[in-house]
């Protein structure tokens, strides 16, 4: 019997979330990981991010899932130090599949820091393939000026 149970996230799990990954190796925060930007990102993706809780209700482990139509995408898998080898982070991610491919997504992509060895390591185990032949091309874009209140909104 697992000694965790997962749920979706949701918002206001937000600074567990945030501290857990703060507190998590290879985790790269930015602005886009701002309490709005992933409520933003939860809105447009419903249901399938998910977080771990153990038996006393506190946050383990989390993963945000998203897709854009054609891919999915995952991001920020943490699961804390304690609760490791327990075999949350591939539930987790199963859950997260499972509920991609009944969209009828065919594939998903992830992104990870290339010195992560350990987490490179996990996700070969679990049956994904690293595609040395794909390049990461990025443009980060700038605030539209013309908006109103001069943000990006
Ligand atoms: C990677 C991480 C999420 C794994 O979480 P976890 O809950 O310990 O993983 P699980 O217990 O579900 O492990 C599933 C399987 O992967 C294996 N595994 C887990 N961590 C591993 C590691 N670091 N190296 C090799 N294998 C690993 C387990 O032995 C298990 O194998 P099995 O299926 O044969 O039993 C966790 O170590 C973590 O949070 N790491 C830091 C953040 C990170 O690197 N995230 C991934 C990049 S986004």
């Amino acid at each position: 019997m697992n000694n965790f149970n997962l749920r979706p996230l949701i918002i206001a799990d937000y600074d567990a979330v945030y501290a857990l990954w703060q507190q998590t190796e290879g985790m790269g925060l930015n602005d886009s990981d701002t309490r709005e930007a992933i409520a933003a990102f939860l809105e447009r993706n419903p249901g399938l991010s998910a977080v771990a809780c153990d038996t006393n209700n506190q946050i383990v482990g989390a993963i945000l899932c998203g897709h854009d139509g054609r891919r999915g995408y995952l991001h920020h898998l943490a699961v804390a130090r304690t609760h490791r080898k327990q075999g949350i982070g591939r539930t987790l991610v199963d859950s997260c599949l499972e509920k991609l491919a009944a969209l009828k997504i065919k594939k998903c992509n992830l992104f990870l820091f290339a010195n992560n060895t350990e987490g490179r390591t996990f996700w070969l185990h679990q049956d994904w393939s690293a595609r040395e032949d794909i390049v990461l091309v990025q443009k980060e874009l700038k605030p539209d000026k013309s908006a109103p209140c001069g943000c990006s909104c």
